[in-house]
């Protein structure tokens, strides 16, 4: 049986799809609040530069991949207008009850739609652009969702990635600390869920770096891709194009 990486652990690739899904069941409803406290309001700011980068203007057809709670698909819908279309998808049931409450209670009615980013089900060259932010690191086989995501990117499109990435040497030592010792004490006095967080923090350490991810965006058949850091590296936007 093929294996590959939960967080620091080794699992069989089976497998990790429903370790994920627990995890994610687990923090859906405190999801928001947990991201404003762990990212001092920051991951505000990097989906804002996200938005401003995407250059969406009316009338586009979008794609949010494990969108979650919706922040992305809600600040995207705001960009295409009523002649646009903004999906907001996400493979755990619970992350998109979340989402999609979330956009009744702020007057949005998105299409919602439980999918796989391993499996998309539109057809090839549908959107404009695809979006993912802080899911791919949890995907099981992220090429096979790079490629995927390539496939329904329309040419003259891109598909971006926001994701925490590798930090600067510097940052090094501090990030370390705040990831695997508050990271998860925070977890545990706000959610309840230490595990998750710890989860969240070896995730990230196992997740691509920029040059990496940028190679994997190349070699699914993408044309072009661009890298952004942000806040040291701790983050970084890659916009891919299809030409
Ligand atoms: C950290 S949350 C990000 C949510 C939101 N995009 C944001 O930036 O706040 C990661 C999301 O990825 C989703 N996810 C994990 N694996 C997935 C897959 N294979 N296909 C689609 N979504 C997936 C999870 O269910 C979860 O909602």
């Amino acid at each position: 049986m093929a294996k590959t990486h939960f967080g620091f652990q080794q699992v069989d690739e089976t497998e990790k799809a429903s370790q994920v899904a627990g995890v994610f069941h687990s923090v859906a409803s405190k999801y928001d609040l947990m991201n404003d406290f762990m990212s001092f309001g920051l991951h505000r700011i990097w989906k804002a530069f996200t938005i401003g980068a995407a250059n969406v203007f009316a009338g586009q057809r979008i794609l949010d991949i494990a969108g979650g709670t919706g922040d992305l698909a809600f600040a995207l819908s705001k960009k295409v207008g009523l002649t646009g279309e903004v999906w907001l998808s996400d493979i755990n049931s619970s992350m998109l009850t979340v989402g999609r409450d979330r956009l009744i209670d702020q007057g949005s009615l998105l299409p919602c739609v439980q999918l796989d980013a391993e499996n998309i089900p539109f057809p090839g060259s549908y959107f404009d652009l695809v979006t993912v932010s802080f899911g791919l690191r949890n995907m099981t086989h992220k090429e096979i969702a790079l490629k995927e995501m390539c496939r329904v990117t329309r040419p003259g499109g891109k598909t971006m990635i926001l994701e925490f990435s590798k930090p600067v040497q510097i940052l090094q030592p501090i990030y370390d600390w705040y990831s695997f010792k508050v990271l998860p004490w925070l977890g545990k006095q706000v959610a309840q869920d230490a595990a998750s967080y710890q989860y969240l923090a070896e995730s990230i350490r196992m997740h691509p770096d920029q040059e990496v991810l940028k190679q994997m965006m190349l070699d699914v058949g993408f044309d072009q891709v661009e890298v952004h850091r942000m806040s040291g590296g701790i983050v970084a936007l890659h916009m891919a194009y299809k030409y």
